[in-house]
C-alpha cells in the first residue's frame, strides 16, 4: 500500500472529469483500492472518491465513524428521499467548509471489490457520504451545491467537519 498525493481546488482538473467505469477489476484496481484507503486514513477522512488521487475511474471507498470499512466500484444511486441541511467539507477543498441539502436516505448499487453485486441503503452521514462520493465521480464538488457566498466559510484544520 502507498499513500497518494490528494488533488486540491484550483488546479487538479481531474477534479473535474466525468470518471469512467471501471472495466474489470484487476490487480491495479486492487492497488488502487489499498492506497485510497490507506490515503484517506492519513487525511482523516472519512470517504474518497479515485479522482481525488488522480484516477479518473468509478471508486469509491468509505470509513464511517464505528463502521466497516466499505469500497463501491461503479457505484450508481438507484433511490434517495429526504432533504435535509447540512455542514460538509471534502479533503480536495481544504481550509472550506459548505452549509448544503443532502438527502435523507440513498440506496447505492454497485460493486465490491471482489466483483460482487452489492446495494447498500444509508441514513444520516452515510447517506451525505455516499452522496459527496458520487458527485465526485462526475465532477462535481460540495461547493457546487452551496446556495449562497454567506454558506461557504473558512475553517481552521481540525475544527471543521468530517473530511469527504
Ligand atoms: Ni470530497
Amino acid at each position: 500500500m502507498a499513500i497518494r498525493a490528494l488533488c486540491h481546488l484550483p488546479g487538479d482538473t481531474v477534479l473535474r472529469q466525468k470518471a469512467t467505469r471501471v472495466p474489470s477489476i484487476d490487480g491495479s484496481i486492487q492497488q488502487l483500492i489499498d492506497d485510497m484507503v490507506e490515503t484517506m486514513r492519513q487525511a482523516d477522512g472519512i470517504g474518497l472518491a479515485a479522482p481525488q488521487v488522480g484516477v479518473p475511474l468509478r471508486v469509491i471507498v468509505l470509513q464511517m465513524p464505528e463502521e466497516e470499512l466499505m469500497v463501491i466500484i461503479n457505484p450508481e444511486i438507484v433511490k434517495s428521499d429526504g432533504e435535509r441541511e447540512v455542514t460538509e467539507g471534502c479533503l480536495s477543498v481544504p481550509g472550506y467548509a459548505g452549509e448544503i441539502k443532502r438527502s435523507v436516505s440513498v440506496t447505492v448499487k454497485g460493486l465490491n471489490r471482489q466483483g460482487k453485486a452489492i446495494r447498500i441503503k444509508a441514513t444520516g452521514l452515510m447517506a451525505q457520504a455516499l452522496e459527496h462520493e458520487l458527485d465526485h465521480l462526475d465532477g462535481v464538488l460540495f461547493i457546487d451545491h452551496v446556495k449562497s457566498r454567506d454558506k461557504l466559510y473558512k475553517v481552521e484544520a481540525g475544527t471543521g467537519p468530517e473530511e469527504l
